[in-house]
């Protein structure tokens, strides 16, 4: 890293880190009216798990793909709390061997929900084991090496596999077409951000006012996970040079300190748009290219950065690369014409 800044040290990263992990277990919402947004997604889910549970099924394999931070594992949860059956959670770099694999489906119980987060990095060999074990409740294990191996086939309890991952282009075709439900998780509004700020600072015991929640979702970038941190930090401030309580002026107080733009923009973000219009006028830029200039991975860019540059209107994808809007120069007040300027 160039700039000496990891992606995972942001406040606002959308990634997954320690301090979210006890919070985040208990803000969990553990049935589907609890859960806030995505409403599409959760209108034909109760009707696929109300119809399954009619015919006594096992729900069809989910895939939830999105950005980092919306909510794929609670969703998860959700859904095997209202199917009724136990949940294992892991993920696909976790599962190194075709063996782990194996040993975690025959432990299964019938319409067991077995979630498998990031799972585009499943290796090839271990997604061979998936396949019939999601088509024909079945896996193939083989006895033996040499000339006298042989497969033998064990069957499994009928299961719901969910896999979540953030890159669904990065499935292989033969394993996203065997799940029967595809859902695409999006962005959070802002109102629904501030009802969750609101949710979670009421099982906190958080005191924080209708406008103290409106100014945290409207920086929270669209995800849960992001609004949920910020009520935290925001409640130290207001703890400590403040009466305690969340208002309209110590929200924006802790957020501006922490240098996050009423936008929800931090540095890295206007970084990407600064040197795209500096060094690249504003594009066309591909990606790698972006990535080299500000020391960062394009793969956390294309993940982590630009889904919201993107829904604010900051960056615009073109068959040629990504370039920088209008309303991006005037957030980050440059002139359109800057590049000519600095080229004098
Ligand atoms: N906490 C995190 N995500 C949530 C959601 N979608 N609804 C309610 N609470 C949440």
């Amino acid at each position: 890293m160039e700039n000496g800044f990891e992606a995972e040290d942001r406040i606002i990263t959308s990634s997954f880190i320690q301090e979210d992990g006890d919070i985040e277990i208990s803000l969990r919402p553990r049935v589907l009216t609890e859960y806030i947004g995505q409403e599409k997604v959760k209108e034909n889910l109760s009707i696929f798990i109300e119809a399954a549970k009619k015919r006594n099924e096992s729900l069809d394999h989910v895939l939830l793909y999105g950005p980092p931070g919306l909510g794929k594992t609670t969703l998860a949860g959700i859904i095997a709390n209202e199917m009724g059956v136990n949940i294992r959670i892991t993920s696909g770099p976790a599962i190194e061997k075709t063996g782990d694999l194996a040993a975690l489906l025959t432990n299964l119980a019938e319409g067991d929900v077995l979630f498998i987060d990031e799972i585009h990095r499943l290796s090839r060999s271990v997604e061979e084991v998936l396949y019939p074990a999601m088509e024909d409740s079945a896996i193939d294990i083989i006895i033996g090496k040499g000339p006298s191996a042989r497969s033998i086939r064990l069957d499994l309890p009928n299961f719901t596999l969910i896999g979540a991952t953030t890159r669904a282009g990065q499935l292989s075709a033969p394993l996203r077409d065997r799940f029967g439900v595809i859902f695409r998780l999006e962005l959070y509004t802002p109102e629904e951000l501030a009802e969750i700020v609101k949710r979670s600072a009421g099982i906190l015991d958080i005191e924080v006012n209708g406008k103290g929640c409106v100014e945290i979702a409207g920086r929270s970038r669209g995800t849960p996970r992001i609004a949920n941190r910020l009520l935290k930090r925001a409640r130290d401030f207001a703890q400590v040079i403040g009466d305690g309580t969340i208002s309209h002026q110590s929200a924006k107080t802790a957020l501006d300190r922490m240098e996050i733009d009423h936008l929800g923009l931090d540095s890295i973000d206007r970084l990407i748009l600064t040197s795209m219009i500096k060094n690249y006028r504003g594009g066309p830029v591909g990606l790698e290219t972006i990535a080299a200039a500000i020391g960062e991975e394009a793969i956390t860019i294309e993940d982590v950065y630009e889904p919201y540059l993107m829904q604010v209107g900051f960056i615009s994808r073109t068959p040629r690369g990504r370039m920088v809007t209008p309303a991006a120069y005037k957030h980050v007040g440059l002139p359109m014409d800057s590049q000519q300027r600095l080229d004098v």
